[in-house]
């Protein structure tokens, strides 16, 4: 059985993550969904949140978990026995960094591959940052995220403007 680990941060999840699960469930037996747990940019949902936004968008697909993990990527991906470490490529922007990450882990255990697949063109310009900053500036961030990611998205708005 071949088994892939998609990580992210997923705050939240967008159509650009959506399409690399998908894309990667059709390569994959099985795609854990690894959701980090500690992020260094202060998130705007809970990974319970950002959990539960991914089990939505992903019920329709049989073979996705979704998982919250924290520690060194590789030490997780051998736990779940995984084969493979799936990342999306955007654009030149995000290729330095993932390059080096996989050329670490790599490293690191040298028994998982990590395996880019290239963004659809529609969604090369898609981040979790930039829909949370049009909807901030009030603009609309339905072609972006799925219906219940959006409501909380807005929802997390108002409980901002609210605080201010
Ligand atoms: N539009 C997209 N097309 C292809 N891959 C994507 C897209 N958005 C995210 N990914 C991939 O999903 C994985 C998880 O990304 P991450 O959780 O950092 O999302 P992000 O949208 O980049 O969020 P942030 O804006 O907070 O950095 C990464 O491998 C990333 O390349
Ligand atoms: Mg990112």
């Amino acid at each position: 059985m071949t088994i892939a680990v998609c990580p992210g941060s997923f705050d939240p999840v967008t159509y650009g993550h959506i399409d690399i699960i998908k894309r990667a469930a059709k390569i994959f037996d099985k795609v854990i969904v690894a959701v980090l747990v500690n992020m260094e940019k202060k998130p705007w949902f809970t990974i319970e949140e950002r959990t539960e936004f991914l089990r939505k968008v992903t019920e329709d697909i049989p073979n996705v978990e979704i998982v919250g993990f924290e520690g060194l990527l590789v030490d997780f991906a051998s736990a779940c026995n995984a084969n493979a470490i799936v990342k999306g490529l955007r654009a030149v922007s995000d290729f330095e960094y993932e390059f080096q990450m996989a050329l670490t882990n790599n490293k690191l255990n040298s028994n998982i591959e990590t395996v880019f697949l290239t963004t659809s063109s529609e969604n090369m310009y898609l981040s979790s940052s930039i829909v949370k900053q049009v909807g901030l500036l009030g603009g609309d961030i339905s072609p972006f995220v799925p219906d219940c990611v959006k409501e909380g998205i807005l929802e997390r708005i108002k409980q901002r403007s609210s605080l201010k």
